[in-house]
């Protein structure tokens, strides 16, 4: 939610900062802004759109060398999206430019007070009065470290900030809490940014800025104070991954490219973590031994988005296995309704980024009532994954398409590992066990036997596009993974979708159902396999469209069908792992011939930072 970069070295900073920020769009594409000092003065450039627009209203390459310059991406808070509320903004005297992401609380109160001091206000942001107020310290004492940390102190909410000050073009100072924002240090050059990607390009070595703490920046380095002025020695980290996880390389999206290496993100999620010799998983990072893990009598998993849609998966598969019982919460109700929480009740916190707003809240909550929190996150270094207990990363590289894919099948493996580990501890005999290794094993495969059919979905994907509204239907554990093809239909392709319990249709959705709703169903061959053929023959009679995914070689589902897209068979822990590919494919080609972009569909973001 909203991205930004910063770049002080020799290097003419405004390509660099341009690039960084395209890589960034994926936070936010409503506006974007640059400021940089080719001069003697802070230039602003702003426009609202894409940064392609931006790029536009740019001056000649010459005019606008600067070595130091800040930048924004925008997902709009406060204030409509436009060019007067893009970033930069400039304080009043238009000396000092602040770029900033998160929301500021008290922001109504401090603008009053600001304009009582004779400040004007032009914008609708609650940044805005950021730069306002760092300027009104900085004239008091002339250190403009001291005056954001002056600045800051007065304000409540979330922040991660860059700021400029052309009194002194060779500094800029950056500072966070709540909103994710690093430092690169290059070879003489340093950069801000809110994520590795903008800069991977530049640099591997990074330190992860920490709450509450503000970094200066010169041209010999870099100091780290706290807001309340203690000194921080900074940890200097090394990337472990390149440039290619953030490029599209020879696909025309990164949403496709994502969906085609689930095949490897998959395998990456389980790679070292099965144990054929004891029939088990293991996931070190949970940093809680195995005796405790048995003693956990409920599991509360907490996330939002595609990632609680992961989290239905994970109670679905550990009460199966290992028969403790889950809740499933949205983190942005969870943190606000005061969950109950026992003492041998352990916490999952999901989240791709690690770093979305109400999911970090609700972890806070848990731990504040005493809960050991452990943390499901792809992120290396993002606040959940260093402020919870223990947990497990993902290891699906860096997911850049706004709709997630190869995120989810990642959290989903581990939780089936989770799941794994304690049926084993509980209910899971080791024949069992070491099948589900076994057929894990097999499991990269299976997708790509599916990512094969891409013609055929794009085929089907022709046959719904116009369509206005689509029912998604599954059952048991495939339930949460109709909910999810709903989403990613409704995000990308801008059809309103709705995903339900197969059986729960009866009460509601089956009075929508006409010759022009298409129905996606799972109906693989399981247990509950004829109780959904009954539901689907049900829709048939109403003339509903269906189209469903089945297991291979399962001909009776061609009776009522439109058409089936097959998938390879597998335990059913699995079917998750391999129903939800044709949905992400499905959505994605509709989006495609509806002309939309599917990286960054309207109004979204990729990481809410903000509540
Ligand atoms: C946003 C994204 C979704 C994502 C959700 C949770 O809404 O658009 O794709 O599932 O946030 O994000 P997280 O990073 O916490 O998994």
């Amino acid at each position: 939610m909203c991205g930004i970069v910063g770049y002080l070295g020799k290097r003419n900073a405004t390509p660099i900062i341009i690039e960084g920020l395209k890589r960034l769009e994926y936070r936010g594409y409503d506006s974007s802004g640059i400021a940089i000092i080719p001069d003697k003065e802070i230039k602003v450039y702003k426009e609202s759109g894409r940064i392609t627009e931006l790029e536009r209203v740019l001056p000649t390459p010459k005019e606008s060398s600067s070595n130091i310059g800040i930048a924004h991406t925008r997902w709009a808070t406060h204030g409509e999206p436009s060019k007067k509320n893009a970033h930069p903004h400039l304080s009043h005297n238009g000396k000092i430019a602040v770029v900033h992401n998160g929301i500021i609380e008290n922001y109504v109160a401090l603008r009053k007070q600001l304009v009582k001091e004779g400040y004007e206000i032009v914008s609708d942001t609650d940044s805005e009065i950021l730069a306002h107020l760092i300027e009104y310290f900085y004239k008091k004492d002339g250190d403009i470290t001291i005056a954001v940390q002056n600045a800051l102190k007065l304000v409540e909410g979330t922040f991660g900030i860059a700021v400029i000050n052309q009194d002194n073009p060779k500094q800029i100072v950056a500072a966070r809490r709540g909103s994710p924002l690093i430092l690169g240090i290059g070879d003489d050059e340093f950069f801000v940014t809110s994520d590795v990607g903008a800069t991977i390009i530049h640099t591997k070595q990074v330190i992860y800025l920490h709450d509450n703490e503000i970094a200066t920046i010169d041209r010999d380095g870099y100091e780290i104070i706290t807001l309340m002025n203690n000194k921080v020695e900074a940890i200097i980290s090394e990337v472990d991954w390149d440039i290619s996880a953030v490029e599209k390389g020879d696909y025309d999206s990164f949403m496709i490219k994502e969906i085609f290496e689930q095949p490897i993100s998959v395998e990456n999620a389980f790679r070292g973590r099965l144990s054929e010799k004891l029939s088990t998983t293991r996931l070190g990072g949970l940093n809680i031994p195995n005796s405790e893990l048995r003693k956990v009598k409920k599991i509360q998993i907490v996330a939002c988005g595609t990632s609680w849609h992961a989290g239905l998966i994970g109670k679905h598969l550990i009460e199966k296995l290992a028969r403790i019982p889950v809740e499933v919460e949205y983190a942005s109700e969870y943190r606000y309704r005061n969950p109950i929480i026992e003492e041998d009740t352990l916490v999952f916190v999901i989240s791709q980024s690690g770093e979305t707003a109400d999911t970090l809240a609700a972890l806070r909550e848990a731990q504040a009532k005493g809960a050991k929190v452990l943390g499901i996150t792809n992120t290396v270094g993002s606040t959940i994954a260093r402020e919870s207990d223990g947990g497990s990363y993902i290891h699906c590289g860096s997911e850049i398409g706004v709709a997630s894919t190869k995120a989810f099948t990642s959290q989903v493996t581990v939780l089936t590992l989770l799941a794994i580990l304690l049926g084993r501890m509980h209910h899971t005999s080791p024949t069992d066990g070491l099948r589900y290794i076994k057929e894990l094993y097999n499991i990269p495969d299976k997708i790509k036997k599916i990512l094969d059919q891409n013609d055929k979905i794009e085929a089907i994907a022709e046959t719904i596009k116009d369509s206005t509204n689509a029912l998604y239907l599954g059952r048991g554990v495939n339930y949460p993974v109709a909910l999810e093809g709903a989403l990613k239909l409704k995000e990308i392709s801008y059809i309103h979708a709705e995903g339900y319990p197969a059986a729960e249709m009866k009460h509601g959705p089956i009075a929508l159902i006409d010759e022009s709703m298409p129905v996606i169903a799972i109906a693989l061959k399981d247990s509950i396999y004829d109780k959904i053929i009954s539901n689907l023959e049900e829709v048939r009679a109403r003339n509903g469209r269906i189209i469903t995914i089945a297991t291979e070689n399962d001909d009776r589902v061609k009776e009522f069908s439109e058409n089936v897209i097959y998938i390879p068979d597998t335990e059913s822990i699995f079917q998750p792992l391999l129903s939800v590919i044709p949905m992400q494919l499905l959505a994605y080609h509709v989006a495609k011939k509806r002309g939309l972009d599917v990286d960054k569909p309207r109004n979204l973001a990729k990481s809410v930072t903000v509540e």
